[in-house]
């Protein structure tokens, strides 16, 4: 259990380790072995085979970010609304970062500046129409301040900032962010989830390239929020108003 968290549920149990494979894959593991409490958190200071967004590895060296994964049981979540946890996660992250450099490059990437400084990856199990179990994993880099050339463009919040971050403090504060987003989610106010994080949108109303994934085409348009479904809502140059999915689109 950490100290001093100030939540009903987020961080009560709480597990840590030095290393793990992968804080998902073992917060699945505990979910399919027991019912943990809602709230549990899975923390690692490593990870050998972090998982990324479409397959990917999330690298961090040990001791320096944030790397935990929370269990959640979001019944009430229709799945076709989940995208609205995923919106939740990230703005909690803007909130925890607190910063008006601070965006969400859609669907997920916590940005600061042109820069992404925290990745979010749901693993979502479904029963019926709704969500049974959710795990929220979490890559937050804190005071990370060289990274892997290879690295698109990654930041940290002590890269950005130029102070350093006590982890334990940040993580607290997550908590209490990731609370709070996640009962204002469960009291229905979707439509309140939805506007904050269109008006945290990285981009957004500014005239942006994109490529088409499909055949590398580029074109131009202007982000102007997203559909509940998760898909993009661009104004595409001399076109009109287009909805993207995760796949068809990227920004250049
Ligand atoms: C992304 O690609 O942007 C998502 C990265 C998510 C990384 C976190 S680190 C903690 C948790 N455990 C994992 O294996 N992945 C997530």
């Amino acid at each position: 259990m950490v100290s001093k968290t100030n939540t009903l549920f987020v961080g009560k149990v709480y597990e840590r380790f030095d290393e793990l494979h992968s804080t998902n894959d073992w917060a699945a593991e505990l979910i399919a072995k027991s019912k943990p409490a809602e709230g549990t958190v899975v923390r690692a200071d490593t990870q050998t085979a972090g998982r990324g967004q479409f397959g990917s590895r999330w690298m961090s060296p040990p001791g320096q970010n944030l790397l935990l994964s929370v269990i959640l049981y979001p019944h009430w979540l229709a799945v076709q609304d989940q995208f609205y946890l995923s919106m939740a996660v990230a703005l909690a992250l803007h909130d925890t970062i607190s910063r008006p450099a601070c965006t969400v490059k859609w669907p997920n990437d916590v940005y600061l500046g042109d820069k992404k400084t925290a990745g979010i990856l749901i693993q979502n199990t479904l029963s019926g129409a709704s969500i049974q179990t959710s795990v929220v994993g979490i890559g937050l880099n804190v005071n990370q301040i060289t990274f892997d050339p290879a690295l698109p463009n990654p930041t940290s919040l002590a890269a950005f900032t130029g102070a350093t971050f006590g982890l334990d403090v940040v993580m607290v504060q997550l908590f209490e962010c990731l609370e709070q987003r996640y009962l204002q989610l469960k009291s229905g106010r979707l439509a309140e989830i939805k506007s904050d994080y269109e008006a945290i949108l990285y981009r957004r109303n500014e005239r942006s390239r994109f490529v088409r994934t499909a055949d590398g085409c580029l074109f131009d348009g202007t982000i102007l929020g997203v559909a509940p479904s998760g898909h993009l809502r661009v104004d595409v140059a001399n076109e009109g108003v287009s909805f993207f999915d995760l796949k068809e689109i990227r920004l250049g």
